[in-house]
C-alpha cells in the first residue's frame, strides 16, 4: 500500500475506530452484567491503537519494540496471574505509576531526540512547537508525581510503610514551592535554554521536584483512604497520557488519556460520596492521624455470640435473608460457600438477596466482582439505596466479614470518624448474624455498636468456615 495513504488515511481511521471502541468499552464497564464485554472491547481498542502506531513510519528499531513487548507482557501476565484478589488495589497503584512514568519518559524522549541528541540550535519550544513544548512540561510534572505518589500508595497499602498520615509541618507551603519550581524551571528550560548541558540539568531538577511533590501529596493521607487516592492517581496518569498525546500530536493518546482522566475523577467522586467525605477532606484532612486505621482495642459489653448450629436454627425458620458481604468475605474467599448457602435457603423457600455497599471491601466494585465470580445472579445484588428500605421487613441479615459499612455510629454518633457515611442499616432487621473472627475493628479502626445490639448474634469464625458450618447444619435440619 502507498505509504502516504497509510499515514493519511489508514492510521487515522484505525485511531478513530480505537477511540470509539474505548468509549463503548467504558460504557460496558458501568454495569456488572456487561463489564467483561466492556473490558474485552477496551482491550481490542488498545490492540488497534498499538497496531496503528506500529504502522507509522516513525518506528525505527523493531528489536526494541519486540523486547519491550516481551518484557512488559511477561511482567503484566505474571503480576495478573499471581496477584491475590485482596491485593488488587496495590497492583493497580503500581500500574498507575508505570503509566505516569511512561508518559513522562515519552515526553522527555521528544526533547531528547529533537534537541539534545540532534544538537540542533534553538530552544526546545522552537524545535517542538508551542503546544507540544508546553505540554511536555505538564506531562513530565504529572507523570512523575503520579509515579512517586503511586509508589507511596502501594507501600502504604502493602504495609511496607506506616498507614497513618505523616503530617509534616509547613507541608502545604513546601508543596506549593515544589509545584512552582517544577512549572517555572520547566517553562524556562523549554522556552529559553539553548545549550544542552543546562537543559538537561533543568529537566532533571523538574523530575526531582515532581517526584518529591508526589511523595509529599500522598504521605499525609491515611491508609484507609488509599483506594480513593489510587483512583485519583489513575486519573492523573490519564491526564499525563493526554499531555503526552499533545506532545506527540497523537489523537488516540489524547482521547484515551482524557477518558482515563475523566473516568478516574468520576470514580474518585463516587467513592467520596459513598464515604460522605469531600475530596479536599480526603486529600488534606489527615484522616486517621490518631492511628484510627487497623488495630485498636475497644470495650464491648453484653455481646451475644453463638455457633453455627444456632445460626442454622435461626435461618431454618427465616422467610427472608439478606447477605451483607464485606472485606472479610474477600479475605476468607467465602463467596462460593455463601452462594451455596443461599441456594440451600432458596431451595427451602427463603427469599435471598445481597446488600452491596459501594465501598465495602478495599476497591470499587470489590463485592460485585467476588460474587460475580461465584455466579451469584446479578438481580439478587441490591445497591444501598434499594436494600436499605428492605431491612425492616427482613427476618435475618447475615453480615459476612463486613464491619464499617454496617456500623450504626455513622448515623448515630456525631464525632465518630465515619459519622455521616451512608451505611447499610442492617440493625433494622429481625436478627443480625455477624460473622467475623473477633471483635477487632474494620479499616476505620473504630468500635461497632452493632455488636452490642440485642438483635445481633456474633459468630466468631473465619467467614468461609462459618458459612460452610451453617450450611452443613442446615442440611441436617
Ligand atoms: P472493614 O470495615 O474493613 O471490616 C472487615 C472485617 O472483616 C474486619 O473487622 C475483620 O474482623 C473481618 N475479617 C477479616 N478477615 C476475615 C475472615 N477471614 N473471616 C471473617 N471475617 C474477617 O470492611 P468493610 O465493612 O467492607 O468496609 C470497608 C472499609 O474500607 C470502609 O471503612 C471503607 O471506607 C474503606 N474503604 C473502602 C474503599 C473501597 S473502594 N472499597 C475505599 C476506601 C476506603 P476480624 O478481624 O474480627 O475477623
Amino acid at each position: 500500500m502507498d505509504s502516504s495513504v497509510l499515514q493519511t488515511t489508514v492510521v487515522p481511521l484505525l485511531y478513530l475506530l480505537s477511540a470509539v471502541l474505548f468509549i463503548f468499552g467504558l460504557k460496558g464497564l458501568t454495569r456488572v452484567r456487561s463489564a467483561r464485554r466492556g473490558n474485552a472491547i477496551a482491550a481490542l481498542a488498545m490492540l488497534i491503537a498499538v497496531a496503528g502506531t506500529l504502522l507509522q513510519q516513525e518506528v525505527i528499531h523493531w528489536r526494541w519494540i519486540v523486547a519491550g513487548l516481551a518484557i512488559g507482557g511477561l511482567i503484566g501476565a505474571v503480576a495478573a496471574l499471581k496477584v491475590a484478589m485482596t491485593a488488587m488495589p496495590e497492583m493497580v497503584a503500581l500500574f498507575n505509576g508505570s503509566g505516569g512514568a511512561a508518559s513522562a519518559l515519552v515526553a522527555l524522549s521528544q526533547v531528547w531526540s529533537k534537541k539534545i541528541e540532534a544538537g540542533a540550535p534553538g530552544t526546545p519550544l522552537e524545535l517542538l512547537g508551542t503546544a507540544p513544548g508546553v505540554t511536555t512540561v505538564l506531562a513530565v510534572l504529572i507523570g512523575t508525581l503520579t509515579l512517586s505518589g503511586s509508589v507511596v500508595a502501594y507501600m502504604k497499602l502493602a504495609g511496607k510503610m506506616r498507614g497513618a498520615p505523616i503530617l509534616l509541618p509547613g507541608r502545604h507551603a513546601i508543596n506549593a514551592l515544589l509545584l512552582l519550581a517544577s512549572l517555572v524551571l520547566g517553562s524556562l528550560a523549554m522556552a529559553t535554554v539553548t545549550d544542552v548541558a543546562t537543559l538537561e540539568l533543568l529537566l532533571w531538577v523538574v523530575v526531582a521536584a515532581s517526584l518529591a511533590l508526589g511523595v509529599m501529596l500522598v504521605i499525609p493521607i491515611g491508609g484507609a483512604d488509599m483506594p480513593v487516592v489510587i483512583s485519583l492517581l489513575n486519573s492523573y496518569s490519564g491526564v499525563a497520557a493526554a499531555m503526552t498525546g499533545f506532545v506527540l500530536q497523537n489523537n488516540v493518546l489524547i482521547i484515551s488519556g482524557a477518558l482515563v482522566g475523566a473516568s478516574g475523577l468520576i470514580l474518585t467522586n463516587i467513592m467520596c460520596v459513598a464515604m460522605n467525605r469531600t475530596l479536599a477532606n480526603v486529600l488534606f484532612g489527615g484522616f486517621g492521624a490518631e492511628e484510627t486505621t487497623g488495630g485498636g482495642k475497644h470495650e464491648y459489653q453484653n455481646v451475644r455470640s453463638g455457633g453455627v448450629e444456632e445460626a442454622a436454627l435461626i435461618l431454618e425458620s427465616a422467610e427472608s435473608v439478606i447477605f451483607v458481604p464485606g472485606y472479610g468475605l474477600a479475605v476468607a474467599q467465602a463467596q462460593h460457600t455463601v452462594r451455596e448457602l443461599a441456594e440451600e435457603l432458596e431451595r427451602r423457600g427463603t427469599k435471598v438477596s445481597y446488600g452491596i455497599h459501594p465501598v465495602a471491601g478495599r476497591m470499587p466494585g470489590h463485592m460485585n466482582v467476588l460474587l460475580a465470580e461465584a455466579d451469584v445472579p446479578y438481580e439478587q445484588l441490591l445497591e444501598m439505596d434499594v436494600v436499605n428500605p428492605e431491612f425492616k421487613n427482613t427476618d435475618v441479615v447475615i453480615v459476612v466479614g463486613a464491619n464499617d459499612v454496617v456500623n450504626p455510629a455513622a448515623k448515630k454518633t456525631p464525632g465518630s470518624p465515619i459519622y455521616g457515611m451512608p451505611i447499610l442499616e442492617v440493625y433494622e432487621a429481625g436478627t443480625v448474624i455477624v460473622i467475623k473472627r473477633s471483635l477487632s475493628p474494620g479499616f476505620a479502626g473504630i468500635k461497632n455498636e452493632l455488636f452490642e445490639y440485642p438483635n445481633t448474634m456474633m459468630l466468631f469464625e473465619d467467614a468461609k468456615k462459618a458459612v460452610q458450618g451453617i450450611l452443613t447444619e442446615l442440611k441436617e435440619l
